[in-house]
């Protein structure tokens, strides 16, 4: 495909509908994960201007920075730790709709208020994290996880 993104305006369902076939053509027909994982932040990014889109991939004991959109984020999370890490442990979506009301919360940046995180499960086991970010409070839902989890399946690894 040609590769420019149509954005539509809309509500957030109607922008991840329209997102979700343009996300398929574009990383299906390549296996690279690394490259897939940052077309797909590429596209979130453009589409919601979230303030931080990115993912960490599990490398032995920690996670670590892989293709992101947006300011430097730390680079390695432990197991267990944050919202990426407890993801990582409980093999589950978590919305953050406040990030100073989660315990042990990790603040790459002080602008971010909340956040969601979803894991890309391989083979029963996480491989890697998305970590969507905002600067309002309260930003994500159930239709975020819906369609960021129906997106991340289509990362082949
Ligand atoms: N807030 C995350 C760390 C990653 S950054 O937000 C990019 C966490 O608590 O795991």
């Amino acid at each position: 495909m040609a590769e420019e993104l149509v954005i539509i305006q809309g509500s957030k369902e109607e922008r991840y509908e329209a997102l979700l076939p343009q996300i398929e053509a574009l990383i299906g027909g390549e296996e690279d994960a690394v490259a897939n994982m940052a077309n797909v932040a590429a596209a979130l990014k453009q589409t919601f201007d979230f303030f931080w889109i990115g993912f960490y991939m599990v490398k032995g004991e920690a996670l670590v920075l892989a293709p992101f959109q947006g300011p430097v984020a730390c680079t390695r999370i432990g197991y267990g730790k944050g919202v990426c890490g407890t993801a990582w442990k409980e093999v589950r979506t978590i919305i953050v709709p406040d990030v100073d009301l989660f315990p042990g919360h990790i603040a790459c940046s002080s602008a971010s208020r909340s956040e969601i995180v979803v894991p890309l499960i391989s083979n029963q086991k996480v491989v890697a994290v998305l970590d969507v970010d905002s600067d309002a409070l309260n930003a994500f839902d159930a239709t975020d996880a819906f369609y960021l989890e129906k997106i991340i399946k289509l990362i082949k690894n």
